[in-house]
């Protein structure tokens, strides 16, 4: 098959990957060329957090977030910033700011250096990346504690004043259900009605063989756009694995490294599961082709199965299948499921 997922959806909406480092250095040439071929969008998986691009106060490391932006424009792709303000990945004197001056002083010095070095290069920001609890509630975290909930209207304000016409994200997972949607709603409503700009939300999309539920994804589109932004799913995978906490009873308690219950398909993924991964990714984007005229964008959160996240969590070294080609980058049943929608218009 040679029509690329990018061609084949050229017309509804972006298709995007993460990159690690490796992969914005080109270090393997084949998933350089599958990268080049299937992808017309781009995320810098870590690069461009925190921690690596701000490892101290009067120090940044643009080394690798040029390469990165370069590697884009070579290649006349949409560049993702990911991301900004996120209480993970921190530098640890990060983690140290301790009064609201400190934290204003910071953020205005952190957004306005990243966004004005690449500004008008860079198409969209993950302005502020997870601020809410599972609940709708808004989650503790540096920024939280020393400026209350200011802080989400003031990066968005700075991120603006930086580049005015980038598009500028919040970012978030699980915010496909209906409590932490209703949160993500609120969040949103405020940043607009204290006069931020916001020009959409990024529903991540880690998600698993039976949940989120269609409905409740397509209530989600429905939900944001109504609120005038766009909608873009920004780190998609499917996990395949069971998650530890969904065991029951005496199980809760075990140590599961290396559990043989937690790592069910070291070897090869079950013929009947594969089908099931490739019926899951052709529903989900039936369903996001629905909604084209209100998706921007749909990133995967990595290339091939190989260098997923989802490897080394919530338990290190299993062997997952969540994403669209294999280990030996060949496409799985679920990248074919996901062409043939295309294909029989
Ligand atoms: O940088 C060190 C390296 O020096 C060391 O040799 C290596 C050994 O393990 O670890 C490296 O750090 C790892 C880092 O990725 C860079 O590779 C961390 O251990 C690892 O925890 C970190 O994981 C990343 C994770 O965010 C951190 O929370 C994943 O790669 C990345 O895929 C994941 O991405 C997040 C999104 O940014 C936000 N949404 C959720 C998503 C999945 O967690």
């Amino acid at each position: 098959k040679t029509v690329s997922l990018k061609d084949s959806y050229k017309d509804d909406f972006y298709i995007g990957t993460a990159l690690s480092a490796d992969q914005i250095e080109g270090k393997d040439a084949k998933v350089d060329s599958l990268v080049k071929k299937e992808f017309n969008a781009i995320t810098a998986e870590n690069i461009m957090k925190s921690m690596f691009v701000h490892p101290s106060p009067d120090k940044y490391d643009f080394a690798l977030t040029d390469k990165f932006v370069a590697y884009g424009e070579k290649n006349k792709m949409f560049i993702h910033g990911h991301t900004l303000i996120w209480h993970s990945q921190l530098a640890p004197w990060m983690e140290k700011i301790k009064d609201s001056t400190e934290m204003k002083a910071f953020m205005k010095d952190h957004i306005t250096t990243i966004v004005s070095k690449y500004k008008g290069r860079i198409n969209s920001w993950d302005v502020v990346n997870e601020a809410l609890n599972e609940d709708g509630t808004l989650r503790k975290s540096v920024f939280l504690n020393t400026l209350g909930e200011r802080y989400l209207v003031d990066a968005f304000k700075l991120a603006a004043a930086a580049d005015p016409k980038v598009d500028l994200y919040y970012n978030d997972y699980n915010i496909e259900e209906p409590a932490k949607r209703e949160g993500a709603i609120k969040l949103i409503k405020k940043i607009k009605s204290a006069g931020g700009k916001i020009d959409g939300v990024g529903i991540q999309g880690h998600w698993r063989l039976a949940s989120p539920s269609l409905d409740e994804i397509e209530k989600s589109i429905l939900a944001y756009s109504k609120l005038g932004i766009k909608v873009a799913i920004t780190e998609l995978d499917i996990t395949v694995l069971p998650n530890p906490w969904d065991l029951k009873g005496a199980d809760v308690n075990q140590n599961f490294e290396g559990s043989a219950k937690m790592n069910p398909y070291p070897e090869k993924l079950p013929d009947s599961i594969q089908v099931k991964l490739a019926e899951r990714y052709a529903s989900i984007f039936k369903l996001f082709l629905k909604h084209k005229d209100k998706i921007s964008r749909v990133t995967f959160w990595g290339v091939h199965d190989g260098q997923s996240w989802l490897n080394d969590w919530p338990i290190k070294g299993r062997t997952n299948y969540p994403l669209l080609f294999d280990t030996k980058l060949h496409p799985k049943k679920a990248y074919n499921s996901v062409q043939q929608l295309k294909e029989s218009k």
